[in-house]
C-alpha cells in the first residue's frame, strides 16, 4: 500500500515536472529553427503562410476544392478552417507535410465556442454561473474534445461587452460588464491552452473580435461602433487585454470600424495598443473575408485594403485570399516591405512551433480513434450537466411555486418542449443533436412513474410563416399544422393539468451572428398562447429560452414563475428537470440588464454619474423617461434562489486606505430559507469625486458561495488602492484621492452601503 503511493507520488510528481519542463518554449531554440526556415523559403512561401483557407469546400467538394488543394500542395497555405473530422484533417495535413517543398504543416482551427460535441451553455449564459472555475474546465473539455477531433486552434473566446440586445452576437459573450467579462475572458484562455499549447489536448485561444464588435450602432451586426477612448479603455477592452494577459496567443480582428477606420486595417489597433502597450507577441487574424470586405466601407479596391491590413498588423487573411493573390505585388510596387512581411510569417511560424507541429506535424490528428472514446464521454456530459443548472436565472417565483413536486400531472407546452435541434443553441457546429434529450423526454424520465407529463406544441414560434423562415436556416422547426389547432391542442392538455409548464422565447438561430432584432417580447404566437394558457387560471411556469435578454413585463405581471434558460447545451433537459425538480436551486445571476423596453437601449447597470440624477420616483427635468423607469426590469446581477439568503450589515476594518494598506470589508450571509443553495455575494464601488466622472456603480468583486440551510458564513473582500483605478482623460491608469462607497448585496441594485477615503 505504502510502496503503491510512493509510486504514484513520484508519478504525479514526474507529470509534473514534465509539465512544466514542456511548458516553457526555449525561445532561442524556436528562433533559430524559424530563422532557419525563413532562410529557405521563397517569397510566395512566405506569403502562403499568411493565408488560412476555407477547409470546407476541401471536404465537401465544393467549387474551390481543386485550387484550395493545390495552395496546400505549394505551401501555400498557412492554416485551414472549418474542418470537423480527424480522418480529414490528417488527410490534408499529410498533403501539406509530405508534399510541399518545406514540409510545414498546417494548423487547424475552428469556433468551438461553448463546447464541441459536449455542448455547455452559449457564453451569454456561461457567465450567469459567475463560476469561473466551472467555465475554465468547459473549456478544458471543449479542447479535450476538440483536439481529439484534430484541431488545435479556437476562434474564442469571444468577449465583446454590449449593453444593446438587439446585437444578436450578445449571445455569445459575457455580458455587459468588463470586470466581469474580464474574469471570464480569462479563465475560458486558461482552460483552452492550459499550461502547455503543445500537450496535445489543448488549443490555441483566439481572442476576438477585437474591437469594439459589441458596440456596433443600433445593435446592427458588421455596423460601426464608434466612441471616445476614455469609454473605450474604462468600459470596452478590459476583457481582450485579460485575455492577452492570460496568454492567449491569437487575436481576431472586428468587423466594425474604430475611429473610422476598419478594425481590419487600423494600425492603432492591430500595432500601436496590442503590441506596443499591451505587449502581445502572437499572430492577429482577419475575420472571414474582412480584408475584402473593406472595398465596402469605400477604403479602396483589393490592393489598398490588402496594404492597409498588412501595414496596420494584420498577419494572417481569413478567406480573403487577398494576400496570395496580391501581396507580392504590392511589395513590387514599394507599398508594403520585406520586413513587414517577415513579421507576420515569423508570427504564424511560432504559433506551430509553439502547438508542437515542427516536432510531430500530426501531434493532433494521428490517432483518429481516440476522438470515440473522448468525445460525449459520461464525464464531460456530467459535468455540462452541472454547469448547465448553474446559468439558468430565476426570475420570478411567486408562491414558492417552484421547486415542482413530482406528482399530479404536468403539461409541458411551447414550441421549445420537444424539439432537439434548438437546445444547443447558436454556434454549435459539432453538436449532436440525436444525442441529446428533449425537454418533453428529460422531464418524463426524471418523474417517472410518480407523474405524468403532458405534451402538446400549442403554437409555432411566430404566425408569420416567411419570417421565421428568415430567421431560422437550418434548424427549422415549423409545424404545417394551422395557428387554432395548435392552440386548441395545448388548451386541451392544460385543462387536464396541474400546473402548467411553457417552453417558449427564441429559438437557437434568432440570436448570435448576423441576428439582429428590434422587436424583443416574446414573437405573437407565443404571447397569444401564453395570453390563453393564462385564462385557464392554472399556475404557469415559464421557462425562457434565449440568446439575449428580452422583455418580459406582461410575463412578470401575469405568471408564476420565469426561469430563464438560455440555450443550455446538450444536457438541457437533465439540468432544466434538476432544477425544476429542486434537485439543484437556481443560483444564476444575470449578466445583462433585462430592460423594460427596447427603447432603453444602450443601456448599463454601470452608467455615468448624471448631472441630474432620477431620485427614488419621477421628476421631470432629470436623466429619465417618461413612460418607462431608468433602470431595467430585472437589474445586472439578479437572480433568485429557492432558499433565502440574509445579509448582515456590511462591516469595514477601516475607513482610511492609503497605496500600501488594505481594507476588508464583510457580510455575513446565512442561509435561512430550506435547502442548500449557492449564493454569489457581489461587491461594488463608486468614486465620488474625480477628474473625471465616473459609473454610479462598478462590480469590482464576488464570491460564489455554497450554504448548507441554516448555515452562515462570512463574506470577506480585499479592498486596495489598484482596485480603484481608472482611465482619466489622459487614458493614464489611475486612482484618485476622495471618499468612495462601498456596496454588497445579492444584485446590483439591492445593495447595503459604506463610504471609506483614499488618501
Ligand atoms: C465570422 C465570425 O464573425 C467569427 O466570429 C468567426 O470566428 C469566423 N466567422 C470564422 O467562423
Amino acid at each position: 500500500m505504502k510502496n503503491t503511493k510512493l509510486i504514484a507520488t513520484a508519478m504525479f510528481l514526474m507529470a509534473v515536472f514534465c509539465i512544466t519542463a514542456t511548458a516553457q518554449v526555449d525561445e532561442k531554440k524556436m528562433n533559430r529553427f524559424i530563422d532557419k526556415l525563413m532562410s529557405q523559403m521563397t517569397l510566395q512561401e512566405k506569403i502562403g503562410q499568411l493565408n488560412l483557407v476555407e477547409g470546407e469546400d476541401v471536404v465537401s467538394g465544393g467549387k474551390e476544392k481543386a485550387a484550395y488543394v493545390q495552395m496546400v500542395k505549394d505551401g501555400m497555405a498557412g492554416a485551414m478552417l472549418d474542418i470537423m473530422d480527424v480522418r480529414k484533417i490528417y488527410a490534408v495535413q499529410r498533403m501539406a507535410v509530405e508534399e510541399s517543398r518545406l514540409h510545414i504543416p498546417l494548423f487547424f482551427g475552428l469556433d468551438v465556442i461553448h463546447g464541441y460535441s459536449t455542448v455547455f451553455p452559449i457564453p451569454l449564459g456561461l457567465s450567469c454561473s459567475w463560476d469561473t472555475a466551472a467555465i475554465e474546465r468547459s473549456a478544458r473539455i471543449a479542447a479535450t474534445e476538440a483536439t481529439a477531433e484534430g484541431l488545435c486552434w479556437n476562434f474564442s473566446p469571444m468577449v465583446d461587452i454590449c449593453h444593446d440586445a438587439r446585437w444578436g452576437r450578445i449571445a455569445e459573450g459575457a455580458g455587459e460588464d468588463p470586470y466581469l467579462g474580464s474574469k471570464v475572458a480569462a479563465a475560458l484562455v486558461r482552460g483552452y491552452q492550459g499550461n502547455d499549447l503543445s500537450a496535445g489536448n489543448t488549443m490555441m485561444a483566439c481572442v476576438k473580435h477585437f474591437a469594439m464588435y459589441g458596440a456596433s450602432d443600433g445593435g446592427q451586426d458588421y455596423n460601426a461602433a464608434d466612441m471616445s477612448r476614455w469609454r473605450m479603455y474604462n468600459e470596452y477592452l478590459p476583457p481582450y487585454k485579460a485575455a492577452i494577459d492570460a496568454g492567449a496567443f491569437s487575436v481576431m480582428s472586428s468587423f466594425n470600424i474604430v475611429d473610422g477606420i476598419p478594425a481590419t486595417a487600423n494600425r492603432w489597433l492591430l500595432t500601436d495598443l496590442l503590441r506596443k502597450e499591451w505587449g502581445f507577441r502572437g499572430f492577429v487574424v482577419s475575420d472571414y473575408e474582412s480584408i475584402t470586405d473593406m472595398t465596402n466601407h469605400s477604403i479602396g479596391d483589393s490592393l489598398d485594403c490588402a496594404t492597409a491590413s498588412l501595414n496596420a498588423g494584420l498577419d494572417l487573411d481569413m478567406c480573403s485570399y487577398v494576400y496570395i493573390r496580391k501581396a507580392e505585388q504590392l511589395l513590387r510596387e514599394g507599398r508594403i516591405t520585406m520586413k513587414t512581411i517577415d513579421q507576420s510569417v515569423r508570427r504564424i511560424l511560432e504559433a506551430k512551433y509553439r502547438l508542437g507541429l515542427f516536432d510531430d506535424p500530426y501531434r493532433y490528428c494521428r490517432d483518429t480513434l481516440r476522438r470515440d472514446s473522448i468525445i460525449l464521454c459520461p464525464d464531460h456530459r456530467a459535468e455540462a450537466r452541472r454547469i448547465a443548472a448553474e446559468t439558468f436565472v430565476l426570475l420570478k417565483n411567486d408562491n414558492n411555486i417552484l421547486p415542482l413536486r413530482r406528482h399530479g400531472k404536468i403539461a409541458l407546452i411551447g414550441p421549445m418542449a420537444n424539439d432537439r435541434l434548438n437546445l444547443s443553441g447558436t454556434w454549435s457546429w459539432c453538436a449532436q443533436p440525436d444525442r441529446y434529450l428533449t425537454l418533453l423526454e428529460g422531464l418524463r424520465r426524471a418523474v417517472g412513474d410518480s407523474a405524468e407529463v403532458l405534451y402538446a406544441r400549442g403554437c409555432n414560434l411566430m404566425y408569420d410563416a416567411q419570417m421565421e423562415d428568415r430567421m431560422v436556416r437550418r434548424k427549422k422547426m415549423r409545424d404545417p399544422r394551422p395557428d387554432d389547432q395548435l392552440l386548441r391542442e395545448a388548451l386541451a392538455v392544460a385543462a387536464k393539468a396541474d400546473v402548467i409548464v411553457v417552453a417558449v422565447g427564441e429559438c437557437a438561430e434568432m440570436s448570435g451572428e448576423a441576428a439582429s432584432r428590434v422587436n424583443l417580447e416574446l414573437p405573437d404566437a407565443q404571447r397569444d398562447m401564453l395570453q390563453a394558457l393564462k385564462r385557464t387560471g392554472k399556475p404557469i411556469v415559464m421557462l425562457n429560452f434565449s440568446g439575449r435578454p428580452v422583455i418580459l413585463n406582461w410575463e412578470n405581471e401575469n405568471l408564476d414563475a420565469i426561469l430563464q434558460v438560455w440555450f443550455a447545451g446538450s444536457e438541457t433537459a437533465d439540468a432544466i428537470a434538476d432544477v425544476l425538480f429542486g434537485k439543484m436551486s437556481p443560483s444564476g445571476k444575470l449578466t445583462t440588464t433585462f430592460p423594460y423596453h427596447v427603447g432603453q437601449y444602450p443601456m448599463t447597470y454601470a452608467r455615468f454619474a448624471s448631472g441630474r440624477p432620477m431620485g427614488e420616483t419621477f421628476q421631470r427635468f432629470k436623466t429619465n423617461y417618461l413612460d418607462v423607469p431608468v433602470e431595467g426590469l430585472f437589474p445586472f446581477g439578479y437572480g433568485l434562489s429557492y432558499t433565502q439568503f440574509d445579509y448582515s450589515p456590511i462591516t469595514l476594518s477601516d475607513t482610511l486606505l492609503d497605496s500600501h494598506s488594505t481594507i476588508t470589508a464583510s457580510v455575513t450571509v446565512t442561509n435561512s430559507g430550506n435547502c442548500d443553495a449557492d449564493e454569489i455575494v457581489q461587491l461594488y464601488l463608486r468614486d465620488n469625486s474625480g477628474s473625471v466622472v465616473r459609473p454610479i456603480k462598478e462590480l469590482k468583486g464576488f464570491q460564489r458561495i455554497t450554504l448548507k440551510k441554516g448555515e452562515s458564513r462570512r463574506v470577506e473582500f480585499l479592498i486596495d488602492e489598484p482596485m480603484l483605478r481608472f482611465y482619466n482623460a489622459q487614458l493614464q491608469h489611475v486612482s484618485e484621492p476622495g471618499t468612495f462607497t462601498l456596496m454588497i448585496g445579492p444584485n446590483s441594485r439591492d445593495v447595503q452601503s459604506l463610504t471609506f477615503t483614499l488618501r
